[in-house]
C-alpha cells in the first residue's frame, strides 16, 4: 500500500513550503491541491464568471481538463493542454478559487483526480480537506495552522521580495475573509480531522515544522 501524508490548514500556514521539503526528505511526490483549484478559478475568471455564479461555475467545470505534471520535482498545473503554473498564484485567482471551490461540482472533479494520484504513489498532499476527505485513510494527517498575525506577515515578507508594495491590513482581512469561507461553506469544509496531529507554527521555524512532520512519517514505516 502506497504512503499517503495529508497536510491541511488554512491560507499562508506554510502548507506548501513545508510539504514539499518533507516530501524530499521523504521520497514522496509532492501534490498541491490548491493549485488545481486555482487553475480552474483561473478558467472561470478567463470566461468572466462571476464568482458566485454556481450554475455557470458548475457548466464551464465541464469545459476543463486539469492534469499535473512534474517537471525537475516541481508540480506543473495544466489546464486544457496550457501550463498555467506561472499564472495561478495572484490574490485574484486565489479569491476566485477561495469561492468557486466552495460548489459540488468543482470538488467532485478534484477530488476524483486527488484520489487517483494517492493510490498508486506515496504522496504528500496538502489542502484543505484532505485529511477529512480526500485521503481519510492517510497513514499521517497534520492540521498546520499559525496566527493571522503572522501568516499575513509573511505573506507581507514574501511580496516585498517579490518587488511588490503590499497593503499589510489587506491582506489580513484578505486572509480573515478565506479563512472564514473555507471553513464555513457547505461542501467539505476546513476543518482538522480528528487523527490529524494539530501543528501551530506561529513561533516555529520551517526547519522545526519539516523535522517535526517528517518524525511522524518515519514512525508510521
Ligand atoms: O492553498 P491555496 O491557497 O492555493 O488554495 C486556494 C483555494 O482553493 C483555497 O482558498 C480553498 C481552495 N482549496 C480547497 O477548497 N480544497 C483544497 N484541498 C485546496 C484548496
Amino acid at each position: 500500500m502506497s504512503m499517503n501524508v495529508a497536510i491541511d490548514g488554512p491560507a499562508g500556514a506554510g502548507k506548501s513550503t513545508i510539504a514539499k521539503k518533507v516530501a524530499k526528505e521523504m521520497g514522496f511526490i509532492y501534490v498541491d491541491t490548491g493549485a488545481m483549484y486555482r487553475s480552474l478559478a483561473l478558467y472561470f475568471i478567463r470566461q468572466g464568471i462571476d464568482k458566485d455564479d454556481e450554475k455557470r461555475i458548475s457548466e464551464a467545470v465541464k469545459d476543463c481538463n486539469v492534469t499535473i505534471d512534474y517537471v525537475n520535482g516541481e508540480q506543473q498545473v495544466i489546464l486544457n493542454g496550457e501550463n498555467v503554473t506561472g499564472l495561478i498564484r495572484t490574490e485574484e485567482v486565489g479569491n476566485m478559487a477561495s469561492a468557486s471551490s466552495a460548489f459540488k461540482d468543482v470538488r467532485t472533479k478534484l477530488v476524483s483526480l486527488q484520489q487517483d494520484l494517492a493510490k498508486s504513489k506515496d504522496v504528500i498532499m496538502d489542502g484543505r480537506d484532505i485529511g477529512t476527505c480526500v485521503l481519510p485513510e492517510a497513514q499521517v494527517k497534520v492540521f498546520l495552522t499559525a496566527s493571522v498575525d503572522e501568516r499575513a506577515s509573511r505573506r507581507y515578507k514574501e511580496l516585498v521580495e517579490k518587488g511588490e508594495k503590499p497593503d499589510l491590513e489587506k491582506i489580513k482581512k484578505d486572509i480573515e475573509e478565506r479563512d472564514y469561507r473555507d471553513s464555513h461553506r457547505e461542501n467539505s469544509p476546513l476543518r482538522q480531522a480528528e487523527d490529524a496531529v494539530l501543528v501551530d507554527s506561529s513561533n516555529m521555524t520551517i526547519e522545526e515544522v519539516v523535522n517535526a512532520i517528517t518524525k511522524l512519517c518515519k514512525d508510521k514505516m
